[in-house]
């Protein structure tokens, strides 16, 4: 596949727009599909936000912040492949091959065909990519590499497409399956990935807290797989090792039976996340409340205030209110609004709701529950984990299948969810 030439691009050199001789469209029955192959990264959770392993000849970039771990990782899948018999070549423009050593040495041992480079020259790399036929190919990172026939500094614009364009085109041709790294910068002269997001077949970001082990990696963009999904990693003083069980993680050492503290459970892709909300709320002591929201849109925290203070008739208007998605994972799914409200309200009354309830459920302007999806696979991630009690959207209940050990309480309002679990929901 060819990308189409850029608009406003000038020196249209391989232009479209007269071609010479009319072309023969063909009909899709006789395109053949074959078996469709895919290289195991060496990492399940690698391999889901993939789509299944990489797909030989395609472009994927992985983007994120200096320091986040997007060498690391890269080198850790670098030496999988290898290990499993794959021909691997890894450039770096950034590092010399002494410091990727260390780098190696840290994470473990080498095994089976793996070569380094430290090259910033795109001319000569691509030669090489043609002439060695790695079946995998790493270029650390994209805003170091250079075009000799793009006049421009690397890391510019003009620079980092053009490098991008001719990398698409190695890919294709030669079946290698190119990774490029692209660091996120702040505003300024260095070209970041957002811009190269159209030109590549997939976008990964890697993310997290500098102050937080964990990290995630989230497709943005995917031609071959779902957009939807994560990979949940723990920064080690080996490497990245995977989290297999994110939910168990993320739960570890929370508090129990503290108020303002309530376990929701979040879908990342097909895979449910059980997570802790937290909130605080005081009086307010000058005039305008404060309102702060981490991990979680703030915009949506207002309005679930808003909801309290009309339907609920509680005087949130006159609290400041801290929201935090304990962790530092950032969500987005309306299904989170039933733990935020009921971690307010937890907050508000100082009463805790019971360390073995889970909730889930999106909240709407008149404070009705409204259903969720994959209601069940929640449900089974709560039960998995020994969770006792699941509040959960009333339209949902009817049908699921409860597995065992766990009690379902479909709620129609958010008034009858406090009534329920502040108010009589005591045994
Ligand atoms: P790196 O992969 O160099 O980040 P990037 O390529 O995204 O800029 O990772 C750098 C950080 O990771 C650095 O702060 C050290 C840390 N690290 C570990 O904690 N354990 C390890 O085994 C390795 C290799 C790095
Ligand atoms: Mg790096």
């Amino acid at each position: 596949m060819v990308e189409a030439p850029l608009p406003g691009r000038e020196g249209g050199e391989g232009s479209t727009a007269f071609p010479k001789a009319a072309l023969m469209p063909v009909d899709l029955s006789m395109v053949e599909i074959g078996e469709e192959t895919r290289i195991d990264t060496g990492f399940q959770e690698f391999n889901r936000v993939l789509g299944g392993g990489t797909v030989p000849g395609s472009l994927i970039l992985v983007g994120g912040d200096p320091g986040i771990g997007k060498s690391t990782i890269l080198l850790q899948i670098s030496q999988n492949f290898a290990a499993s018999g794959c021909k691997v070549l890894y450039i770096s423009g950034e590092e010399s091959l002494r410091q990727i050593k260390l780098r190696a040495m840290r994470i473990g041992e080498l095994k089976g065909d793996i070569r380094f480079l430290s090259e910033t020259n795109l001319g000569q790399i691509k030669e090489t990519i043609y002439r060695d036929q790695p079946q995998i190919a790493v270029i650390d990172s994209i805003q170091t590499m250079c075009c000799e026939e793009v006049t421009a500094a690397p890391g510019s614009v003009s620079q980092v497409r053009e490098s991008t364009s001719l990398l698409m085109q190695l890919a294709k041709r030669s079946g290698t399956a190119v990774f490029i790294v692209g660091h996120v910068t702040k505003e300024g002269q260095v070209a970041g990935p957002r811009m190269l997001e159209h030109m590549v077949d997939t976008v990964l970001y890697f993310e997290g807290e500098k102050n937080a082990s964990y990290r995630i990696l989230r497709a943005v963009k995917n031609r071959f797989g779902s957009t939807n999904e994560i990979g949940v990693f723990e920064m080690t003083e080996k490497g990245l090792k995977e989290v297999l069980n994110p939910s168990e993680y993320m739960l570890e050492g929370r508090p129990v039976n503290a108020s303002g503290a309530v376990v929701a459970c979040s879908m990342e892709g097909s895979r449910p996340l059980l997570l802790e909300v937290q909130a605080l709320v005081s009086e307010t002591a000058f005039g305008l409340p404060r309102r702060t929201a981490a991990g979680i849109d703030y915009n949506r925290v207002n309005l679930l205030m808003a909801v309290l203070e009309k339907r609920c008739r509680l005087p949130m208007s006159r609290l400041d209110a801290y929201v935090n998605i304990a962790g530092g994972m950032r969500l987005s799914e309306p299904a989170m609004d039933l733990a935020v409200v009921t971690a307010i309200v937890s907050s508000y009354r100082d009463l805790p709701v019971p360390a073995d309830t889970v909730l889930f459920g999106e909240v709407g302007l008149s404070g009705e529950v409204r259903s969720v999806s994959l209601a069940e696979h929640r449900v089974r991630e709560a039960a998995k984990l020994g969770f006792k009690r699941c509040l959960l959207p009333k339209s949902n209940v009817s049908r699921l299948h409860v597995p065992q050990g766990i009690r379902c309480q479909g709620i129609a309002g958010v008034e009858e969810a406090i009534r329920f679990l502040f108010d009589e929901g005591k045994e």
